[in-house]
């Protein structure tokens, strides 16, 4: 065999091999290898592809991330109009529809399949023989704008078919992208401390990826698909929805696993109720539950409007949005000082919570949406986001408002107030303004850091009026005697706080990084710089090309460390911060045993005699990792009471399952 033909046929193994470990990760959620190994992998058929650019392909997995920003985006005719669906509000018109389905098809009896209506975009993807040629987004239903280079950046949106849909000429399925909310919250949070404009929900957010001009930037957001659509196919393979579904998965696209078939109406309704109750712990955003005639004998004779097929429906869940008032518009000050305007309202009834607050994120933001103190607004509650206005009734707008204007001054020091060019932000400039001081100490004392109970917002606020308090060190000199000075704390509290205060002390050195509330670094961060530095000594003489060649820390980190450092202020609150007896050192590292040394945990359900975050952190302490999913590399799934789909997984993969008695003979 020639040189070429070896290469060719190493090329092909490798991208058979990522594109199986792509399905098991992104589609299956259930890596069997490490991320290293995955990306050895991919870096061999990069040098591989490198010598031989004429072996590349469209669809090899290094090609994802490919693709020129565009200027318009083309127009696409979809093959099969992308229908809306018709709408049930509540359970009767549930019934309402079966009996529509009953006049229609006499004497028919109707199975159905019900998936979450997932609140994202839909999208038809088209592959031929196999391949992913083109995708699009709905656009009018009958003509959608070519979006193909940004979804090849989506990993779970397959490049190539496996099994019996690779086979067809072609075949158009369709989906719904959207932006899972951990995500979504996160991007927001980065684009927050970027001093970029935030996005308003994860709708908006993935709406915004999806249609970027540049792929490249698509390809850095969080987007997931769910795939729930054979809209066409030559020939046409399947009988029912649910086989449909069953094929979509086997030919690796992923679909909504709470999808469910329900043998009549009855049953739709129990699912669509447990649904209901379950949205908010579903991880993304859902508005409702599709429900759909499972044959698609039936579906063919039942046919469409212009409008929406006959053979489906929505059932939505109760509405997360209404009318209210503006108060008022309050600005909030950050522990970086950012200044954040936030609506107060007249409160209103959001499915079952009483809103009363709306974050309005930035300046621009009030701006685009014009909202001005006295205007009638919709607001709107996703899940356990905050609470958004979605836009102001202008018809119900009163005489005499004003637009809105952020102020020249921080609201609670008075200190000068600026936006720095290019930035969405506006910031108070003045370091020890104590808006600032506030959240630092709260986020200083908050779970994941020192973890200080008792410090509540009503007693940091008091500390700080009270100049009780000036820095984190001013906390461990805090004393009953001092505390009965404030109001509305017993002496019981004061000392349980002084209490809480003083077993801080011992928290190790990643939760004292993490509460230091250093720009861009959180708690992995912390994690990583103080395995790797152990003491805050060394990380306080430490340079940026040191701290930079930390794996995971990147030189924006790098750089915000060795800037805090820098400042003599910092400096000083450290130096009190040791004088007092706070430990500076990386917990169980160097000392003690570590007898979980190199073993991985994963944890799925609760246990009785801990929270996970507990458990999580005393395995680390042990020497132990703990990961996200079950993977042939996990050790051992620690199974609590009422476990995940993680336990059966476990069982798939022969991992070693451990209840809780069995863990917790192993950690003590
Ligand atoms: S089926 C003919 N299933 O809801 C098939 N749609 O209001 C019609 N959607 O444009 C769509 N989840 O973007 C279907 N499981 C699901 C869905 C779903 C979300 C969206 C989709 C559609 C819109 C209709």
């Amino acid at each position: 065999m020639t040189k070429k033909a070896d290469a060719a046929e190493r090329i092909e193994a490798l991208r058979e091999q990522i594109r199986h470990h792509d399905r098991l990760y992104y589609a299956e959620n259930r890596p069997e290898i490490s991320d290293a190994e995955y990306d050895s992998l991919v870096r061999e058929l990069r040098v591989l592809e490198e010598a031989h650019p004429d072996l590349i392909t469209p669809d090899s997995p290094t090609q994802r991330v490919a693709g020129q920003p565009v200027e318009v985006f083309a127009s696409v005719e979809h093959k099969v109009a992308m229908l809306s669906l018709d709408n049930a509000m509540d359970p009767a018109e549930l019934t309402e529809f079966e009996a529509r389905l009953r006049r229609a098809l006499p004497g028919t009896h109707f199975e159905y399949v019900c998936e979450p209506k997932v609140d994202g975009l839909g999208v038809a993807l088209l592959y031929e023989h196999g391949r992913f040629v083109r995708g699009a987004t709905r656009g009018d239903g009958r003509v959608g704008e070519e979006i193909t280079q940004n979804l090849r950046t989506v990993k779970s949106i397959p490049l190539s078919l496996r099994g019996k849909l690779a086979e067809l000429k072609e075949l158009e399925v369709r989906g719904e992208v959207y932006m899972p909310r951990a995500a979504f919250q996160k991007l927001n949070a980065e684009l927050e401390e970027a001093g970029e404009p935030t996005f308003a929900n994860p709708r908006n957010a993935a709406a915004g990826a999806v249609r970027q001009k540049d792929p490249a930037i698509t390809a850095k957001r969080p987007l997931d698909i769910f795939l729930y659509h054979v809209s066409h196919a030559e020939p046409f393979p399947f009988k029912s929805h649910w086989e449909a579904l069953e094929g979509l998965r086997a030919a690796g696209f992923r679909t909504n696993p709470k999808s469910k078939r329900c043998a009549n109406l009855d049953a739709v309704l129990d699912l669509c109720r447990a649904l209901e109750a379950e949205r908010d712990a579903l991880g993304y955003d859902a508005d409702g539950v599709v429900v759909k005639v499972n044959s698609l004998e039936q579906q063919r004779r039942l046919g469409a409007t212009a409008h929406h097929p006959r053979w489906a429906i929505a059932f939505k869940f109760a509405a997360r949005q209404a009318t209210t008032r503006i108060r008022e518009i309050q600005i909030n000050v950050g522990k970086t000082g950012a200044l954040t305007p936030t609506a107060l309202l007249d409160p209103v009834e959001l499915a079952g919570v009483t809103v009363s607050r709306a974050s309005l994120h930035n300046e621009d933001e009030v701006r685009k949406k014009d909202i001005r103190v006295g205007d009638t607004v919709l607001v709107e509650r996703a899940g356990d986001v905050i609470p958004y206005v979605v836009q102001v009734i202008t018809a119900k707008r009163p005489a005499g408002t004003h637009p809105f204007k952020m102020p020249a001054q921080c609201p609670a020091c008075g200190a000068k107030a600026y936006r720095p060019e290019g930035e969405a932000i506006w910031r108070c400039t003045n370091a020890a303004c104590p808006a600032q001081l506030k959240e630092r100490l709260l986020h200083f004392g908050s779970r994941r850091a020192m973890d200080i109970e008792h410090l509540g917002e009503a007693v940091v606020s008091q500390l700080v009026d009270r100049e009780m308090v000036r820095d984190f060190s001013g906390l461990y000199h805090l004393t009953v005697e001092r505390l009965a000075e404030l109001e509305r704390l017993a002496e019981k509290s004061a000392a349980n706080l002084v209490e809480a205060i003083r077993q801080s002390k011992t928290r190790g050195l990643a939760r004292l990084l993490n509460g230091l509330g250093i720009r861009y670094v959180g708690e992995r961060a912390s994690q990583l710089l103080a395995s790797h530095f152990v003491s805050m000594e060394k990380l306080e003489k430490a340079t940026e090309e040191e701290i930079g060649e930390i794996y995971g820390i990147g030189p924006q980190i790098a750089q915000s460390v060795v800037k805090f450092f820098a400042e003599a202020a910092n400096r000083k609150t450290i130096d009190r911060l040791r004088a007092a007896g706070v430990v500076m050192k990386a917990e169980g590292i160097g000392e003690g045993a570590r007898p979980l040394a190199g073993k991985v945990f994963v944890l799925t359900g609760s246990l009785k005699a801990m929270t996970r975050d507990e458990a999580k952190d005393l395995i680390i302490k042990l020497g132990g990792r703990v990961t996200g999913s079950v993977s042939k590399k996990t050790d051992y799934v620690v199974v609590g009471e009422e476990p995940g789909s993680k336990a059966d997984d476990a069982k798939r993969l022969g991992v070693r399952t451990l209840d809780e008695a069995a863990f917790l003979k192993l950690v003590r």
